[in-house]
């Protein structure tokens, strides 16, 4: 594995963590002389994900804020790229490739009712603290609103075993680079293929879920990709990013 889980003194929870993701263990001062790329620390009240650059201070958690210009109101306005492919009808949503869960967590601000699949470990540690977090802020708790449900494993084979077809399956899968990075690629983004790699598999995912949904499939990409499942019946273009939607 090229991640270590790094343990302070005061710290408990670490060793859990490292024993559900079968990881090394390195305490706080060794971590930096450590032969690994990537860790995972509890810091700063969440779980984080740090490159060696950020072993000091910093990291990368799940951020259960608002994204910079969206409104604070909840139900949040569903007018961005992201709500018109989803489908400003749709109610019930599944995120079948939550990573950062920054795409489920505005679907979730909107009001959506969202199912969230994940199968990387590592990034599953992560969500979940994110969702623990936001479990407890006013606003949620306030409306008894309960965070995203979370299923573990490989969506190709998770999505046909749902019991209810969802108004909506979306897809924003690992698609290969095309430009070097650059600024325009987040750093979160950039860890996370660093750490997984590329999601060779869409295709299948993209056949598993059109097979699963209910009315559509809607599928984020690069803009200079193909289209994963042919001509698309929408099409909502933004900078450098694309939406194809699929309907049933
Ligand atoms: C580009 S990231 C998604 C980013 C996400 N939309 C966000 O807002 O943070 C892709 C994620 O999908 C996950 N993934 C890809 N294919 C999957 C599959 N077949 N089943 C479950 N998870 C998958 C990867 O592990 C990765 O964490």
């Amino acid at each position: 594995m090229n991640l270590a889980v790094v343990k302070s003194l005061s710290d408990n929870r670490s060793a859990t963590l490292a024993d559900q993701l079968c990881a090394p263990i390195v305490m706080s001062e060794a971590a930096e002389s450590s032969p690994y790329p990537f860790f995972l620390v509890y810091r700063d009240g969440c779980l984080k994900l740090l490159d060696r650059q950020s072993l000091r201070k910093g990291g990368l958690a799940v951020d259960i804020e608002p994204r910079p210009g969206e409104q604070h109101s909840y139900p949040a306005p569903k007018k961005d790229l992201l709500a018109q492919a989803i489908g400003k009808k749709s109610r019930t949503i599944v995120d079948a490739t939550t990573g950062w869960a920054q795409d489920s967590l505005a679907l979730f601000r909107m009001g959506y009712e969202v199912t969230c699949i994940e199968r990387s470990p590592v990034m599953v540690a992560l969500i979940r603290d994110g969702f623990e977090r936001l479990a407890q802020k006013d606003w949620v708790q306030k409306r008894e609103l309960l965070p995203p449900t979370l299923l573990v494993g490989n969506a190709i084979e998770l999505l046909s075993g749902l019991t209810e077809k969802p108004d909506c399956i979306y897809l924003d899968p690992m698609f290969p680079p095309k430009r070097k990075k650059s600024a325009l690629t987040r750093k979160s983004m950039t860890v996370l293929r660093d750490i997984l790699g590329d999601d060779r598999d869409r295709q299948e995912l993209f056949d598993a879920a059109f097979a699963a949904t209910g009315r559509r499939v809607a599928v984020k990409s690069p803009d200079y990709a193909e289209p994963l499942g042919g001509k698309p019946n929408e099409s909502y273009q933004g900078k450098l990013l694309r939406y194809d939607v699929y309907l049933k």
